[in-house]
């Protein structure tokens, strides 16, 4: 487990001395820190906006940025200027990344690029005792997410995909739900990512074209994954994918435990956005999408506003303080400032994000897996335990 406990870096494992040392210091360098120095690598359309959102997250400062245009990156420059920051190091061009990486200012390095860059870059930052928060998904291939999972182990860095579905307010309440045990026995979840993104063209070329199964499930798998307390009490042991025409795919999961999952992608369809986010207990419904609706065994069901006031209700008390801030700065999005707050509080507080290193992987291999599958027709592929049985209570 990356960074749980001093005593876990000795924990039955090979000593690396120099990693050892180097981790002992970080861990006491850590429980210094007021603030977190982030090195954003990727400066289009999400890290821009990622620049902008760390307006708002005042525990945390931009201070080295990373993109192959020197003209995005002198944009991105003013626009910290603008907000009165200090100036920031700049790196431009293909390999300068790793400068960013290596340099002692920067304590999480953040990136924005594309999927293919993700995990190569996120292992070379672990490599040089950087924390990693990772855009969606984490990496492309079931390889590359050993390598992350590994190297988070090797190197005791954190290593977090920015999953913001995982802070929409509505799965947070439900969430609570089902903790408070309101839904009974989780048996079967559906999410998805369908977006109409026919005319987007920079988006599509390199999400739907080349890929034969869901190249972008986190979104949708996720908030299930955390629903059903997979990595913990369950876990994910195969699926079954077919993609039809237009590159729609559906793909079936199954649990240790017996639940299913059922995820969609669909980008080429007029079909209205939708994450489902639909969820089967033995004793209540929900889901958000197309129509938010509630029902619990004995209550009256609840649709539209209704559900949504009904479940977002049980919000506790972190997050009902976070929601009242965003609405107070005016933010333009909750769930990505919650998510922001989140990572960039508990990273301070020398806690592990929300979202494991173990997760990123598990939610980012199904990318492999669901082509694997489509590509033979559907056939039943095994879903690794990035865990290795650890987190198996
Ligand atoms: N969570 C969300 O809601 C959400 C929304 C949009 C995008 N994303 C994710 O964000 C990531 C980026 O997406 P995007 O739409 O911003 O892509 P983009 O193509 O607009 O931007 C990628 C940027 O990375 C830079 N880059 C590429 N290689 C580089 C290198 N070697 N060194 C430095 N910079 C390099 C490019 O110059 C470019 O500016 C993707 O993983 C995507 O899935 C997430």
């Amino acid at each position: 487990m990356p960074r749980q406990s001093i005593f876990a870096i000795f924990d039955g494992k090979k000593l690396k001395p120099f990693l050892v040392f180097r981790s002992v210091c970080t861990i006491f360098a850590d429980c210094m820190k007021d603030m977190i120095r982030i090195g954003l690598i990727g400066l289009g359309q999400r890290g821009m906006a990622t620049l902008r959102r760390y307006a708002h997250v005042p525990e945390a400062t931009i201070v080295a940025l990373a993109d192959l245009s020197s003209e995005t990156l002198e944009q991105a420059r003013l626009l910290l200027a603008e907000r009165g920051q200090r100036e920031v190091d700049i790196y431009q061009g293909e390999s300068q990344w790793r400068l960013l990486c290596q340099s002692s200012e920067v304590d999480l390095v953040y990136i924005c690029t594309d999927w293919a860059s993700h995990a190569r870059m996120a292992v070379f930052a672990m490599q040089q005792g950087k924390d990693v928060a990772l855009e969606v998904p984490a990496a492309m291939t079931v390889s590359e997410c050993w390598d992350i999972v590994h190297t988070a182990e090797d190197t005791h860095r954190q290593c977090t995909m920015v999953e913001n579905c995982c802070y929409d307010t509505f799965h947070l309440g439900i969430m609570q739900m089902v903790r408070l045990g309101l839904f009974g026995e989780i048996t079967h979840c559906e999410g998805a990512y369908i977006h109409d993104l026919r005319t987007d063209l920079g988006w599509v070329s390199y999400t739907v074209l080349d890929h034969m199964g869901n190249p972008y499930p986190t979104h949708g798998l996720g908030p299930i994954c955390q629903i059903m307390d997979i990595n913990h009490s369950d876990r994910l042991v195969s699926l079954a994918s077919m993609s039809g025409l237009n590159k729609v795919n559906n793909t079936l999961l199954r649990t240790l435990r017996g639940r299913t999952i059922l995820l969609q992608f669909d980008e080429r369809t007029p079909r209205p956005y939708s994450r489902l986010q639909t969820l089967c207990g033995t004793s209540g419904y929900a889901q958000k999408y197309p129509l938010p609706t509630l029902q619990l065994d004995g209550k009256t069901l609840l649709q539209g506003a209704e559900a949504e006031r009904a479940i977002e209700a049980y919000h506790d008390a972190d997050t009902r303080q976070l929601i009242a801030e965003g609405r107070r700065l005016g933010v333009e999005n909750l769930m990505n400032y919650i998510m922001d707050r989140r990572l960039i509080g508990r990273l301070l507080r020398g806690k592990a994000p929300d979202i494991s290193v173990y997760d990123a992987a598990l939610w980012s291999c199904v990318t492999e897996l669901t082509a694997q599958s489509a590509d033979q027709g559907g056939r039943l592929v095994e879903i690794p335990d990035f865990t290795r049985g650890r987190t198996l209570n």
